[in-house]
């Protein structure tokens, strides 16, 4: 398996790498001597980030098989091999599960469920021909273990990441690959995922709701950097639970197991 000692050299991808926790991502690789490709939709500072940490950039939209397809194949024509794919793209939408327009949960599940699956379509293969060790990464949430009001297409979509990662690693175990699978998800980390998550619907309770995670993720979130930090620590310990913030995720899940094995009824998540 890749390991800390070895990441020099090796080639990773990574998407939705432009900004926040996935140019951490990067910035943490290129530190280790990784060669990279970074994919994002937003193309000019994709470009930036690549030029800074010497990579190549190419402009994905990972809702589209076809796009993420092309990210495979210019990797593996680029560099002959990958070593990671950081499955890492993702947004946010807020409101009410009912009035949250349908195009707008499509999107989220598109771009936060469907961008994973594409990923692992169009490289798990290759990884599979290369027969070499490699890993993947898909960035779920402490959100992917603790549903919340205001985000169900958020919470939707990153409960089934954990489940398609955890059903992927089981399956590379069943066929004996050499393919190394992680779930990251963290906690409140400083980016612009909050950027624009309200539709037109949007209330005054949903924009007071994400005005507060804002404040909260100003208070109690952690830099891309430190989040990328602890990951590669997490990755280098080969470890499938890339849980960088404990503190965001052991006592509510816990909390949350125990009420489902008492059939209490579920406590609003700031209740725990
Ligand atoms: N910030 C947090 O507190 C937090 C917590 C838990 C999980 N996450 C997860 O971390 C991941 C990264 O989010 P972030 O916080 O860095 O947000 P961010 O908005 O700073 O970065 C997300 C990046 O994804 C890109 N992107 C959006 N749609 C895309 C598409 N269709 N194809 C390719 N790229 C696309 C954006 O352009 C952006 O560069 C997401 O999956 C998010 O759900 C974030």
């Amino acid at each position: 398996m890749p390991t800390h000692s070895n990441f020099h050299g090796q080639v990773a991808v990574i998407t939705g790498a432009a900004s926040g926790i996935g140019s951490g991502l990067a910035r943490k690789a290129h530190a280790l001597g990784m060669r990279l490709v970074l994919a994002d939709v937003s193309a000019e500072s994709l470009q930036a980030l690549a030029q800074e940490v010497n990579a190549l950039a190419v402009v994905t939209d990972v809702s589209n098989a076809e796009s993420v397809e092309q990210l495979a194949i210019r990797a593996y024509a680029e560099y002959g091999q990958v070593d990671f794919l950081f499955n890492n793209a993702g947004v946010m939408a807020a409101g009410n599960s009912w009035e949250i327009d349908p195009q707008r949960w499509r999107r989220v599940i598109d771009i936060n469920l469907f961008g994973v699956l594409h990923g692992i379509r169009s490289f798990v293969p290759r990884m599979l021909a290369a027969g070499k060790p490699a890993r993947i990464v898909n960035t779920s949430s402490v959100g992917g273990f603790l549903a919340s009001p205001l985000m169900a297409p958020y919470s939707a979509a990153k409960f089934a990441v954990v489940a398609l990662t955890e059903s992927l690693r089981a399956e590379m175990e069943f066929i004996g690959a050499p393919i190394s699978v992680s779930l990251l998800a963290p906690g409140p980390v400083k980016t612009g995922i909050f950027r624009d998550p309200c539709g037109p619907e949007a209330g005054d309770a949903t924009r007071g709701f994400v005005t507060q995670l804002v404040q909260m993720t100003e208070q109690y979130g952690i830099s891309p950097e430190e989040l990328a930090e602890r990951a590669f620590a997490g990755i280098a310990d080969n470890r499938f639970w890339l849980i960088p913030q404990p503190e965001a995720l052991d006592d509510a899940l816990r909390a949350r197991t125990e009420g489902i094995l008492s059939r209490s009824t579920p406590l609003l998540p700031w209740a725990i």
